[in-house]
């Protein structure tokens, strides 16, 4: 297959080249620079020359917090890009692979969300990649939206990343635990969505990494794995107030049988995470870390 990666110097966007690359596709990628998904005559141009079977797009408006003060820009990018790219595959032929997230919910259950549970986004993030994810659904019926959640990879800051940088020069963090989600390496996000790429199936799918931990639980599993002498305490949310609003519990299963895509457990996740960290970090001193 060819496949075209947009967003491709994110932390998702590289990895989902590499493993593209991996499953033997023809692999293009283009980020903001030389496509910026807001212009939908950008999009058409670049997929019309590109001729990909399928569009893999990572590229979003991803601050969180910005977001609340900037809900118009991305919206721009979040919803109206998604849908722009989503229309410009369609026009080619090509399928649409669009990764949301879980702050599309309210985050409020009690049980795992699962693909059909209703929708009620709390932050302007969450209301802006819900809005993408309804224009990609209308602009293409060759689509598939992949919710993730706790993203974490070697090709971007992440929560990983600065818990052990806190942790190398602290005694002691205060870490939130009361939030439960999925924390999810892009290592195994990106193959999976190469394989939605390859799939018949369509519609809503959710790939998060499997179980559910709190922020304490995988900063205290990081150190645990690598070493790190620094003390966890637990908090509160009301102890770290952010301008967005975080789900309290976002826990994202799928109800989808065998067209479900399944993660391997967050554990694994983090685990393959800190060797690919460690591997970059050994290769930039010249010897192990
Ligand atoms: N990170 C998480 O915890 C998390 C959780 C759930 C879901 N997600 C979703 O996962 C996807 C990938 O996230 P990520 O963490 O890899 O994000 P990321 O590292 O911020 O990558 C996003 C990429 O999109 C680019 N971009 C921004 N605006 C664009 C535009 N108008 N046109 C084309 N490219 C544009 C960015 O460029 P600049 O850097 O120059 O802006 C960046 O290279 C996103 O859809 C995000 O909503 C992320």
């Amino acid at each position: 297959m060819r496949i075209l990666v947009v967003g491709a110097y994110g932390m998702l966007g590289r990895e989902a080249m590499a493993a593209a690359r991996v499953a033997g596709h023809d692999v293009e990628g283009r980020d903001v620079d030389t496509l910026d998904i807001v212009d939908p005559q950008a999009a058409l141009e670049v997929v019309a020359d590109t001729e990909p079977d399928a569009v893999i797009n990572c590229a979003a408006f991803t601050n969180v917090d910005a977001a609340e003060d900037q809900e118009d820009v991305a919206l721009a990018v979040n919803g109206d890009g998604a849908g722009n790219l989503a229309a410009a595959a369609a026009a080619h032929g090509a399928r649409i692979v669009h990764v949301s997230t879980d702050y599309v919910f309210p985050g409020d259950a009690t049980r795992p969300y699962v693909e059909s549970d209703a929708t009620g986004p709390r932050s302007a993030y969450g209301r802006t990649k819900l809005a993408g994810e309804l224009a990609v659904a209308r602009a293409n019926p060759d689509h598939v939206i992949a919710r993730t959640a706790w993203l974490f990879g070697v090709h971007g800051r992440n929560f990983v990343d600065t818990m052990l940088e806190l942790g190398a020069s602290r005694d002691s963090v205060a870490v939130v635990d009361d939030q439960v989600g999925c924390p999810t390496w892009a290592g195994h996000l990106a193959p999976a969505l190469v394989t939605l790429a390859q799939r018949p199936a369509t519609g809503l799918f959710h790939t998060a990494g499997a179980g559910s931990c709190t922020w304490f639980d995988l900063t205290r599993a990081a150190f645990d794995a690598t070493d790190t002498a620094c003390s966890v305490e637990p908090t509160t949310t009301a102890n770290f107030p952010r301008p967005a609003p975080r789900p309290a519990f976002s826990v994202l299963v799928s109800e989808r049988g065998a067209d479900a895509v399944v993660l391997p457990p967050w554990e694994e996740g983090l685990a393959g995470y800190l060797a690919a960290r460690a591997a970059i970090q050994s290769k930039h001193t010249g010897g192990p870390s």
